[in-house]
């Protein structure tokens, strides 16, 4: 079945295998907290050369790797870069995140939004995946990502980030119909799109709904799931051997709704104890996570203990280690080493 023991370890606990340590990698890994990475973007200070310029893509993707051999090498992007593919301009603003010039808010702007040609709009991510796969073969397993419906709709219709989600929310509970029509679009895109990530070699594939914590259960169960859904069960008809992820920020709520999104691994944020999270999402789903981004302030013992914690309440099979989200630009680099080193030199015997 392709499942052999020098498969990557990340690969083979989304798997579902017992292994003697869990696989370890970072959400944001690549990025401002590392110095390698600030003095790059003093060269190309556009966030949409870094990320489609494919050498520098590649570059980036692998500062992490090269620094701490991480379990999971993620692909350098953004949620937001298949966007101008379906016929929506957008930027990424240096620390305020994307902007779209024109937000979606009628009937006909979602007609006029074109169908995802990914080998026409996204060259550049077959190079990358191609190059990340070579570079690191089997000692490390390649992700790619998207973002989920709700989250690039939220996007899309407010025209940047919000702390409010005002405008969506009030498509959403004054016009659903219309809402539901740019879903479904953004739904079968985003299936599209994360085969075409698998078909250039990601192994693994990390779908980001963060923002759907800002709904209410009930409306996550209208708004976020059915297209969580339907990106899934499109990709698991042509592509049923690759792993997929799910996240969702502040999601305590909402894991047993998750549990039903058809991802094989769950992403956990630290609101939750991980021993909860094992019970409340039952024996057939992994999971991943779930250190506070904040943990990483703290002092090296500090961190090994919560890195032991996590991984003791995880169990041995069907966990890989992870902050609960991304780790944070002020954290100390030498902490972020410290964290791989402790996790990498785990083993049972040890927990
Ligand atoms: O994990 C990785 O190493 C891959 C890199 C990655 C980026 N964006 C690069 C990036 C990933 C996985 C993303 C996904 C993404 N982008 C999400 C989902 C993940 C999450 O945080 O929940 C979201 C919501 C976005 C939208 C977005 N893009 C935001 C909120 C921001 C940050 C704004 C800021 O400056 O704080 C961006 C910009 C962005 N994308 C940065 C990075 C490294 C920071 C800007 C920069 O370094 O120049």
């Amino acid at each position: 079945m392709g499942i052999s023991s020098n498969a990557p370890y990340l690969l083979r606990a989304a798997r579902g295998e017992v292994l003697d340590r869990p696989p370890v990698w970072m959400m944001r890994q690549a990025g401002r907290y590392m110095k390698a990475y600030r003095d790059l973007r003093e060269k190309y200070p556009s966030f949409r050369d870094r990320s489609e310029i494919p050498e520098v893509a590649i570059e980036i993707s692998l500062q992490p790797w090269k620094a701490f051999q991480p379990d999971g090498v993620i692909l350098f992007s953004d949620i937001v870069t298949p966007l101008p593919g379906l016929g929506i301009d957008m930027d990424i603003a240096e620390g305020k995140g994307p902007i779209i010039h024109s937000p979606i808010r009628t009937s006909e702007q979602i007609d006029n939004l074109h169908t995802l040609e990914p080998e026409e709009s996204l060259p550049f991510i077959k190079t990358i995946l191609q190059a990340l796969r070579q570079e690191v073969g089997n000692e490390s397993t390649v992700l790619g990502f998207v973002g989920a419906p709700w989250t690039l709709a939220a996007y899309a219709v407010e025209g940047k980030g919000s702390k409010t989600y005002s405008v969506i929310k009030n498509m959403a509970f004054s016009n659903p119909t219309l809402l539901d029509k740019l879903l479904t679009k953004f739904a079968d895109a985003i299936a599209i799109y994360v085969r075409y990530q698998i078909d250039c070699g990601a192994q693994v594939v990390q779908m980001f709904d963060s923002w759907a914590g800002q709904l209410s259960p009930q409306d996550y169960e209208t708004f976020a799931l059915p297209y969580q859904q339907r990106v899934f069960q499109q990709v698991r008809e042509t592509h049923p051997d690759t792993p997929l992820i799910l996240l969702v920020s502040g999601s305590a709520g909402l894991l047993e709704r998750m549990a039903i999104s058809g991802a094989d691994v769950i992403t956990v944020d630290w609101t939750v104890d991980m021993a909860d999270a094992r019970e409340r999402l039952g024996k057939h789903l992994k999971v991943q996570g779930n250190l506070d981004p904040g943990v990483l302030f703290g002092s090296k013992e500090f961190i090994r203990d919560r890195i032991y914690d996590t991984v003791r309440k995880a169990g041995n099979k069907g966990h890989i280690l992870n902050l609960g989200h991304g780790v944070l630009p002020e954290t100390p680099e030498e902490n972020v080493a410290f964290f791989f080193e402790t996790a990498k030199q785990l083993s049972s015997a040890v927990v």
